[in-house]
């Protein structure tokens, strides 16, 4: 979800503010997914490499998803669950504070009944952590196959990916996903993600189907 900085300073506004209207922005797609019957939806919200940042920029990032991982209502709605992916917390490196700790254990649990929309959230996320992990893990387990190392990414159950969306006019992948989006069709946008429609969403919904059918 890259872009708010540019978004907010723009309009002249605070960074603190793209972040806020970035988060309603990924509210819209939510909503968008579950109409369209996507199956998974999975966004960047917070990457390993983020914590660098301003404290006050930070503490506001994480203040979202703490109103993120709150939508327990509207998930329940839209038939929408919530599933996060990162740095598991008691592992050593790991830093998502305890409140976030506890808004996405909430999130988790009053969602799980929802059967059609899969919502992840990656937080304290980086792709390399992960398969560096999965990696180390499938060692302890046998010889290390494509396989094993699957069977030991953060989730395990998730597909891999069919399309990314990248917006704000980069066009370079970051360290997301790099195991899932084998074979993804890759979607790049200059608009930065506050201002990623649904309507934009719907057309590379459109086009994604149009090359697979
Ligand atoms: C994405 O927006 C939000 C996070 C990475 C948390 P940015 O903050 O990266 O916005 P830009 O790239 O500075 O415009
Ligand atoms: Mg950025």
């Amino acid at each position: 979800m890259d872009g708010n900085g540019r978004w907010a300073r723009r309009k002249g506004l605070p960074r603190t503010e793209g972040h806020t209207a970035g988060e309603e922005a990924l509210a819209t797609i939510v909503r968008e997914s579950a109409a369209s019957n996507v199956g998974w939806l999975t966004a960047f919200g917070f990457s390993t490499e983020n914590w660098v940042r301003p404290r006050t920029e930070v503490r506001h990032i994480l203040s979202l998803h703490r109103k993120l991982f709150g939508r327990t209502e509207e998930m329940r709605q839209r038939n929408a669950r919530t599933r996060w992916i990162g740095r598991p917390f008691h592992e050593k490196g790991a830093k998502t504070p305890i409140y976030v700790q506890r808004a996405i254990q909430r999130a988790i649990d009053d969602t799980k009944s929802g059967t059609g929309l899969t919502v992840t959230i990656a937080f304290d996320y980086g792709s390399r952590a992960e398969l560096l992990r999965a990696v180390r893990h499938a060692m302890t387990q046998g010889p290390v196959s494509t396989d094993s190392i699957a069977r030991n990414l953060y989730d395990p159950t998730m597909p891999p990916v069919d399309l990314l969306i990248r917006t704000s006019g980069e066009t370079r992948i970051s360290n997301f996903l790099l195991w899932q989006i084998k074979g993804a069709r890759v979607h790049f946008t200059e608009r930065t993600w506050p201002d990623f429609t649904a309507q934009e969403y719907r057309t590379s919904l459109t086009q994604y189907s149009k090359s697979h059918s």
